[in-house]
């Protein structure tokens, strides 16, 4: 039979994290998408929390690359690499399918190049899955039944909102106003406010630490201290940031968030909208733990909104429930 003895793998890659679920096993593997590479001769150094570490602290001869942009492949060797990299970690030298998932509304382009990473990487065939169908799977939502859904995966690159239903996609929307905006807001709220410069996993720190949607409950949050270069004298400076300012400085990426909600909602038939309030919207991606995001999707949708068990994992476990359905897949390309 076809595949004897190897496992098969679903993988969540991801612009800020990738996750191997394997068959039978559940998530074998998490790891930051970034590869450390040395610039002149373009050999990998590092890939993973090892790589990560290096980000904004590479002497010129290394460089810490983020390969994924935006939900999508930015750098397609580098991606490989780093693909080939996890695949050997968790299956070997073993040619397992794989099932991979691409953000909602991508072109053929763009899936072709994650289907040709995969097969370059070690896959002996690969297909992919929409980000939000599988975060709705790995959510435990009822996508099969005759009963509208709706998830919300706010990702490192990309929020995906999605309504499903009889094991489709009902309406959709993808939009770049995820993790990485929130930081890279964060990085120029403190250069503009203290002439400040910090780096990415600052920017991060800060937000993970002290963000907030609501900037109404960020004055309960204590201001955290954090250590930058001034650009003014050239020093490395620390300065105390206050939750309520770095919650204004992310809210528009809050509110572009809510509109995509919003849109999505409206473009759902009336049934599928009833369905949605009576069982509410659901939160998944590293985005859902935003302090007091629920609570503020919540307010503006007016429906209840609720946060998934283990957000990170939702989608990786959603690719790996859909490799039962590979037979189907294969039949589908043939
Ligand atoms: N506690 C937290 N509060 C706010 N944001 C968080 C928290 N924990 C993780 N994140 C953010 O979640 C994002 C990563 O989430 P996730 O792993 O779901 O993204 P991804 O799947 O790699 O990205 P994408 O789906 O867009 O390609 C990062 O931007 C990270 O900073
Ligand atoms: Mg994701």
């Amino acid at each position: 039979m076809f595949g004897l003895g190897s496992k098969n793998i679903g993988i969540d890659l991801g612009t800020a994290n990738t996750l191997v679920y394997m068959e039978g096993k559940g998530i074998v593997l998490r790891e930051p998408s970034v590869v450390a590479k040395n610039t002149q001769t373009g050999e990998v150094i590092s890939v993973g929390s090892e790589a990560k570490e290096m980000i904004g602290r590479t002497p010129g001869t290394i460089r810490a690359i983020r390969p994924m942009k935006d939900g999508v492949i930015a750098d397609y060797d580098t991606t490989a690499a780093m693909l080939k990299y996890f695949m050997e970690k968790t299956v070997g030298n073993s040619k397992p399918a794989v099932m991979i998932c691409v953000p909602s509304g991508v072109t053929e382009v763009e899936k072709r190049a994650v289907i040709d990473a995969a097969r370059v990487a070690g896959a002996r065939e690969a297909y992919v899955i929409e980000e939000p169908f599988a975060a709705a799977i790995g959510a435990g939502l009822p996508v099969m039944d005759p009963t509208g859904s709706m998830v919300v995966d706010i990702g490192g690159g990309t929020t995906d909102v999605a309504t499903i239903s009889l094991g489709g996609i009902v309406s959709s929307r993808s939009t770049r106003q995820a993790g990485d905006k929130f930081n890279s807001s964060i990085s120029s709220y403190i250069h503009q406010k203290f002439n400040l410069l910090i780096g990415e996993r600052t920017a991060e720190d800060i937000k993970i630490q002290i963000g907030s949607a609501s900037v109404e409950k960020a004055k309960e949050i204590e201001s955290m201290n954090i250590r930058g270069r001034d650009l003014i004298t050239g020093l490395p400076k620390s300065v105390d940031v206050n939750a309520v300012d770095v919650a204004e400085a992310i809210q528009e990426v809050v509110q572009d968030i809510i509109v995509a909600i919003k849109e999505t909602l409206e473009e759902t038939s009336p049934e599928i909208a009833a369905d949605v309030i009576d069982h509410g919207i659901v939160l998944t991606g590293g985005g859902a733990l935003l302090k007091n995001l629920s609570e503020v999707i919540s307010e503006a949708t007016k429906v209840p909104v609720f946060i998934a068990q283990d957000p990170l994992d939702c989608v990786a476990i959603g690719t790996g429930e859909s490799l039962k359905n590979i037979e189907v897949m294969r039949r589908a390309h043939k």
